[in-house]
């Protein structure tokens, strides 16, 4: 079952996403990550920031999240986590496709460039990598984040940014 996160799930989206950001442990760049992935403080301001976290039940007990956040003209999916033993069995796409179908705007997501399986991921789901001076100017436009993490991340877009802005 797919359903809004609330204040209450606050403290179960923290440990999945720092479950789940287990897996950018020795691949991303050592500068970039750290322990936990990501702190209260840090998820409560994204948050705070306007992330609509949506969640996967299963057996009553949340097992993936993924968020939500309109900027200026798009949409983002951001902090899209799903527990590690629960990998490789739907959760993901389900959510993701439920996301895609809560917006008409076009779609932009974020990622390490080094996570391989996320980049795979979202492209059998239609999203297509942008070129990197693009993903540059995307990033410092609808993210906050630090100048390295742009330099390390990639951005991938749906259908509709590519035809609405891509010529
Ligand atoms: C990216 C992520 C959210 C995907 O979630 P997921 O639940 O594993 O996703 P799915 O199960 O829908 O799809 C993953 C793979 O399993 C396959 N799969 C889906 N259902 C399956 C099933 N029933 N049996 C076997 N394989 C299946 C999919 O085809 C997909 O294959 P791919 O790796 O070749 O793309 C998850 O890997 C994750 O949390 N990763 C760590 C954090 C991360 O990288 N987040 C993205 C940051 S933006």
């Amino acid at each position: 079952m797919i359903r809004q996160c609330n204040n209450k799930d606050f403290e179960t989206i923290y440990v999945i996403i720092n479950d789940s950001a287990q897996a950018y442990k020795g691949v991303i760049p050592p500068d970039v990550w750290k322990e936990p992935y990501m702190s209260k403080d840090e998820l409560q301001h994204e948050i705070d920031n306007g992330i609509v976290f949506w969640g996967y039940e299963e057996g009553g007990e949340l097992v993936g999240v993924m968020g939500i956040q309109q900027v200026q003209d798009v949409t983002l999916i951001r902090h899209a986590y799903v527990c590690t033993v629960k990998r490789n069995r739907g959760i993901g796409s389900k959510l993701l496709s439920y996301l895609q179908e809560q917006t008409t705007w076009p779609v932009l997501i974020g990622t390490w460039a080094d996570a391989i399986w996320a980049i795979r991921f979202y492209k059998k789901h239609g999203f297509r990598l942008v070129t990197l001076k693009e993903k540059d100017r995307l990033l410092r436009k609808y993210w906050s984040i630090s100048e390295r993490q742009i330099e390390t991340s990639i951005v991938l877009a749906d259908q509709k940014w590519f035809s609405a802005y891509w010529y």
